[in-house]
């Protein structure tokens, strides 16, 4: 890639040392399956699993809107079904689907986890990240940074994504906004000037347009500009509890940004076929801007998503991820329920839009595993 070219005075120290970085790590593609110099012995372990279940009779996955052909071919080739006993659903659900199992908060076998490990001095800015597009980033930045503030801490869901979903899942039209994270990361506006409060009390969004696509680019001849969003939140973040950072489903300079600015890293990860592909590339990006750019940063939390109690293969990805993650993964496991993915046309995250459905009740498990479960600021 060539760069346009860059006053040496201009550079900061931390600049020069990530740009050969950003050079070296691949443009993720969209759900792309091809990680060329994955290093970790993650992505052959993932392979492995993956080939023992394709060995084995398996339920048939019913594919997700978002999966892509080479995802839903496989899933095709699974072997015929075992007979599956399906439960009543046990939420009001106007579009039943089976979903016969509770997958909340499942117990862990031995060795409970430390209830306290996730707990941090406030406030805490996580970025909610994973370069796999369609894992449940969004999903998670809105509905836990909901369900959190529903315990009454201030929280500010940032969308760092050129796609808005967060904005539009958080009832705003992102072509009626002022202004923009666009306009905070490119042109040094305020955060503050771009904040905008939602249905949710204590819950407040700083909302993506479309044009943030263009700053991937516009940012590259940038002075500091992997510190961009960091300066920005300086500026707020007294104000705020949890502040929640929407990644795009790239490692590009915006995920740099939000894990330069974080000092958490929560990297949802789905129940599914290629989950643990390319994590290990997330993980040496997490520790090269921890190296270079952020000492603090951490890699706290991983949460297990859109889990379909039908597959054996969910489980088997669950079994995967705890063994190499251990206790970083939260003991929640988001289900997988078409009520989460009906919510954003609603603008609403899950806890408001039904409250009492297995998705709601998981994510606000979630927030009381995360936060440590003290309610703040209540009343
Ligand atoms: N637990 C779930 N059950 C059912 N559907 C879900 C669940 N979580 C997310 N989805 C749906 O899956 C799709 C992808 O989720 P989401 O947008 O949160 O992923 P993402 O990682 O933010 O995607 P992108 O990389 O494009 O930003 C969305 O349609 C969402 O509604
Ligand atoms: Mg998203």
């Amino acid at each position: 890639m060539e760069r346009a070219p860059v006053m040496a005075a201009e550079v900061s120290r931390e600049t020069r040392n990530v740009l050969p970085v950003l050079d070296r790590v691949p443009r993720a593609h969209h759900h792309s399956h091809l990680v060329s110099d994955a290093p970790s012995d993650l992505v052959s372990r993932g392979q492995a699993i993956f080939q023992r279940l394709r060995a084995e009779p398996q339920v048939p996955v019913e594919p997700p809107e978002n999966q892509s052909e080479a995802e839903a071919s496989i899933a095709e080739e699974a072997a015929p079904a075992e007979d599956v006993v399906a439960q009543p659903d046990p939420e009001p659900d106007p579009q039943p689907e089976p979903q016969p199992v509770e997958a909340v908060a499942e117990p862990e076998p031995a060795g409970e986890p430390d209830p306290a490990r996730f707990i941090r001095p406030l406030p805490r800015v996580l970025a909610v990240t994973n370069q796999k597009g369609g894992v449940g980033k969004t999903t998670t930045a809105v509905n836990l940074g909901a369900a959190v503030a529903d315990l009454g801490y201030r929280v500010l869901v940032v969308d760092l994504d050129p796609q808005g979903n967060a904005t539009t899942g958080l009832g705003l039209n992102t072509r009626d906004l002022q202004s923009s994270m666009y306009d905070v990361i490119l042109h040094d506006a305020s955060i503050d000037d771009c904040i905008e409060a939602t249905s949710v009390r204590n819950l407040f969004v700083a909302p993506a347009s479309l044009d943030l696509a263009g700053a991937e680019i516009e940012l590259v001849p940038a002075f500091s500009r992997e510190l961009k969003l960091r300066r920005a939140l300086d500026e707020v973040s007294a104000d705020y509890d949890y502040v929640f950072i929407d990644c795009p489903p790239s490692l590009g300079l915006l995920t740099v940004n939000s894990l330069a600015a974080a000092t958490e890293v929560i990297v949802p990860i789905q129940c599914e076929y290629y989950a643990l592909e390319g994590l290990g590339q997330l993980l040496r990006n997490v520790n090269l801007v921890q190296k270079n750019l952020n000492q603090s940063l951490e890699l706290s939390a991983i949460v297990l998503v859109m889990y379909d109690a039908r597959t054996k293969l969910s489980d088997q990805v669950v079994q995967e991820v705890k063994a190499h993650f251990g206790d970083k993964v939260c003991r929640t496991i988001v289900p997988r329920t078409v009520r989460l993915s009906e919510a954003p046309s609603y603008g609403q995250p899950i806890t408001a839009f039904d409250p009492s459905s297995r998705g709601a009740i998981a994510y606000r498990e979630l927030a009381r595993e995360v936060t440590g479960g003290t309610p703040q600021r209540a009343g």
